[in-house]
């Protein structure tokens, strides 16, 4: 193939790469859509609640956690792609997700690494804001991770250590961790 061809077939190629997965779907079997409100809810019973912000110790930032109780409502989140022109969450793309809430802290409600938990905020530093949605075991069941990857041209990602969203318990409260837990299965219920 001609040097021309190639490139144009490499670019196109990698045009559908990034058009070609499914979209998520919410409990009602539509897209997630950029900007709309969800909460996020264990698939299965007895793994705690709907996510929310949890106060870990009296100060800031607020974590990343669940509520106690499956009878609680929790706080929905918005989904921002990481490409701007997407406008529907799709499996394996990396999006920021952040509470629909307003807390007393100065940081954002964005969720963020914070060792092996997830906390809030935003520093615009790249990859830590970045998260993704996998297929989960059950039809229309979903795992959340850390694995960026749209966000690393032209930086190397590979040596990134992956993990998918479980949670520990902390003095009584449930708080999520991205790494070396069992994941848990949820699903997104349009708020
Ligand atoms: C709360 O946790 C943060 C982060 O682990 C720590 O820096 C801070 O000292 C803790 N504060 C209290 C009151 O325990
Ligand atoms: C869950 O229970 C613990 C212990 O009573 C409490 O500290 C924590 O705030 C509760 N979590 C939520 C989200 O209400």
């Amino acid at each position: 193939m001609k040097l021309i061809e190639t490139l144009s077939f490499m670019l196109l190629a990698m045009a559908v790469a990034v058009t070609a997965q499914n979209p998520v779907l919410d409990t009602s079997g539509e897209p997630l859509r950029r900007g709309a409100e969800y909460y996020i809810k264990p698939a299965i019973t007895d793994n705690g609640g709907r996510f929310t912000l949890i106060d870990r110790n009296g100060s800031c930032p607020f974590y990343v956690g669940q509520e106690n109780s499956s009878a609680a409502k929790g706080l929905p989140v918005t989904f921002e792609p990481f490409f701007k022109e997407e406008n529907i969450v799709r499996e394996r793309r990396d999006f920021k997700v952040s509470f629909a809430a307003v807390t007393v802290c100065v940081q954002s409600t964005t969720w963020q690494l914070d060792g092996e938990l997830i906390s809030t905020g935003d520093d615009g530093a790249g990859f830590n804001n970045y998260f993704h949605i996998s297929h989960g075991q059950v039809e229309s069941t979903y795992f959340m991770g850390w694995c960026p990857q749209d966000p690393c041209l032209p930086a190397d990602c590979s040596w990134f250590r992956c993990g998918q969203v479980g949670a520990i318990v902390e003095n009584g409260k449930r708080l999520l961790v991205w790494d070396g837990n069992p994941a848990i299965p949820v699903v997104f219920e349009r708020a």
